[in-house]
């Protein structure tokens, strides 16, 4: 097992800035005073294991990174629970997801070991950033694995550094909780059988990009995608997974191969009996989201990631034509669900899974 060298950092951000930049952080833009690095050759495998002072990155401007995009990442968060313990939900999936998502992308593996210690370390030593018990904030943490090697032929790089990132963090989109509407773009596609749809890798933002354009647009928050093939069947939402709940009583969701394996996705599709729901994972059309919704025989619609957390989805939009998700409110079961799962990561309730995992 790999062991972080800690060196402190000779600047921590005083108290009262700290505090105040805390009061507001809205969503990754206030970041602490530690990072995580390692960097792997193929010579050394993996070396140089440090937790020291967040600071920029030395690139030569040919870093394969820079060109060709060879880069994954993580996303998860630490929970202040009300006697000040810290705990991380699933860490070994977002491990197991990172050691996918390097494959795909011809990165090394970093072992499950050494990623939770990397988060874990880094954690330890920014204590003080880890929101408060007792509202929705918690410390986000953004591990992530990259192409430093300078050269510019198209090959995988020969020298990968990995680093892990920490910001306390509110909800990622404003207002979230009341409800946020969709575009279902046909012009833009996010993956295709064989792509990298589900890995999670920067690349697939990036091209997101232009969508997430098109979607404010047309009034709306984010954007709806269908597959790539067809442009008739649901896949994710950007940044977060779909789920319908139906009349009777189904929680539906696209089931994986060109989305991402969200975390939060499979909890919730085993949290679903708990709250007299059947978990379905299959193909969902355009056309039944369309018209279940207008038939009243989908009263539900909401959306699910790390950062999103779960956040009601309200309706849709698309070229011609406009869908309201029941009455426009946020749905019960959506509520229940989200109050389910946010107090079982700030400790709440019952761990049934044995999710949670204690850093401090
Ligand atoms: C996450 O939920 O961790 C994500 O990856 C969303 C992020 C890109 C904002």
């Amino acid at each position: 097992m790999a062991t972080f060298t800690v060196v402190p950092s000779d600047s921590p951000l005083p108290e009262a800035e700290r505090k105040a930049l805390m009061a507001e952080p809205g969503f990754g833009r206030v970041f602490t005073d530690h990072m995580a690095t390692a960097v792997w050759t193929p010579e050394a495998g993996w070396s140089d294991h440090r937790i020291g002072k967040l600071q920029n990155f030395s690139l030569h401007p040919s870093a394969a990174v820079l060109h060709y995009a060879q880069e994954i990442f993580e996303g998860l968060k630490v929970y202040r629970h009300a006697d000040g313990s810290l705990w991380l939900f699933r860490p070994e999936a977002n491990a197991a997801r990172f050691a996918r998502s390097a494959e795909r992308l011809a990165l090394p593996l970093l072992d499950e070991e050494t990623f939770l210690t990397s988060v874990t370390e880094l954690v330890r030593q920014d204590e003080p950033w880890v929101p408060a018990y007792g509202g929705e904030e918690s410390l986000y943490l953004r591990p992530f694995m990259f192409a430093s090697e300078g050269f510019l032929g198209v090959r995988p790089a020969a020298e990968i550094t990995y680093c892990v990132i920490a910001c306390p963090v509110a909800g990622l989109f404003q207002g979230g909780v009341s409800g946020v509407r969709l575009w279902v773009s046909t012009n833009y596609t996010r993956a295709a059988p064989g792509g990298t749809g589900a890995a999670k890798c920067g690349g697939n933002y990036a091209s997101s990009l232009a969508a997430q354009l098109e979607a404010r647009d047309h009034g709306c928050d984010q954007v709806m995608y269908v597959d790539g093939v067809e442009h008739e069947w649901l896949e994710e939402s950007g940044t977060m997974n779909m789920f319908m709940v139906t009349a009777d009583h189904e929680l539906v969701t696209p089931g994986l191969g060109t989305i991402l394996e969200g975390i939060t996705r499979d909890s919730i599709l085993r949290l679903a009996d708990r709250h007299g729901l059947t978990p379905v994972e299959r193909r969902v059309s355009l056309t039944e989201l369309r018209q279940r919704c207008a038939d009243g025989t989908v009263t539900e619609v909401f959306a699910a990631g790390t950062a999103a957390v779960i956040t009601p989805i309200i309706g849709f939009n698309g070229d011609g034509f406009e869908v309201k998700v029941a009455d426009g409110e946020p749905g019960k079961t959506t509520m229940a669900l989200r109050e389910h799962l946010l107090d079982i990561q700030h400790g709440r309730a019952q761990d049934p899974f044995g999710w949670m995992r204690r850093v401090l």
